[in-house]
């Protein structure tokens, strides 16, 4: 029985993917560390990797995805840092707001439905970002001043209405992403109706991005 490398997520509205290839493009060519950003249209909001499962147990867990309650929410990002803090760094990202408890929530939600099916607890807490890119040899850049371009850009913010199980397939030029299962929100949300969700937002994310 093979094994499939699987992670749950979030995909990207088409303006989202457009702000992350042009930061890419102002930023890569002035940096001196080597930087790996995701192929165009492959960026996405990780809930939470699975690393390698057994193909046979690839059912069972999407029945219990399935059986998965969340409201949909409005999701926006906002500011920017970097994994570790501190020393070398190895992932640059943008933070999430509006949407970071929301997300936070779903993601308990997912290590809970999970739980049953024998996935243990994560290695670290759940930190919602979105990954811009990662950095392959950290070549002393000035991270502050790159982390304060980055968080000038303003994203807008889109409606989160399902999240998808994806199985990425490593290959030369970065993993190649596919769509086995979109998992939906089970309430509908009408934003300009008061309902808490931040307002104004459409429901952009399709189960299914990131491409490629
Ligand atoms: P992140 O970049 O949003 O933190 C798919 O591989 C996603 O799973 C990655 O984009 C990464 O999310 C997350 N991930 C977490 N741990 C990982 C690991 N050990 N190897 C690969 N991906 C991991």
């Amino acid at each position: 029985m093979s094994a499939l490398r699987l992670f749950l997520g979030l995909g990207l509205p088409g303006a989202w993917h457009e702000r992350l290839a042009g930061l890419e493009a102002a930023l890569r060519p002035g940096l001196r560390s080597r930087t790996v950003w995701p192929r165009p249209g492959n960026g996405h909001v990780t809930l939470r990797f699975l690393d390698a499962v057994e193909e046979d147990r690839v059912a069972a867990l999407g029945r219990a995805l399935g059986g998965l309650a969340f409201a949909p929410f409005a999701l926006g990002l906002a500011g920017a840092g970097r994994f570790p803090p501190r020393g070398a760094a190895r992932v640059l990202w943008v933070g999430v707001e509006p949407g970071a408890a929301e997300l936070a929530a779903l993601a308990a939600g997912i290590d809970a439905a999970l739980a049953p099916l024998g996935f243990g607890p994560r290695e670290r807490p759940y930190r919602p970002h979105l990954t811009l890119c990662r950095v392959k040899a950290d070549g002393g850049d000035a991270w502050d001043a790159v982390l304060e371009k980055i968080a000038r850009v303003s994203w807008p913010v889109h409606g989160v209405d399902a999240f998808t199980l994806w199985r990425s397939v490593p290959g030369p030029d970065g993993p190649k992403y596919t769509a086995l299962a979109g998992f939906g929100a089970t309430s509908v949300w009408r934003p300009s109706g008061g309902a808490g969700a931040g307002g104004g937002a459409g429901f952009g994310a399709t189960p299914g991005s990131p491409r490629g």
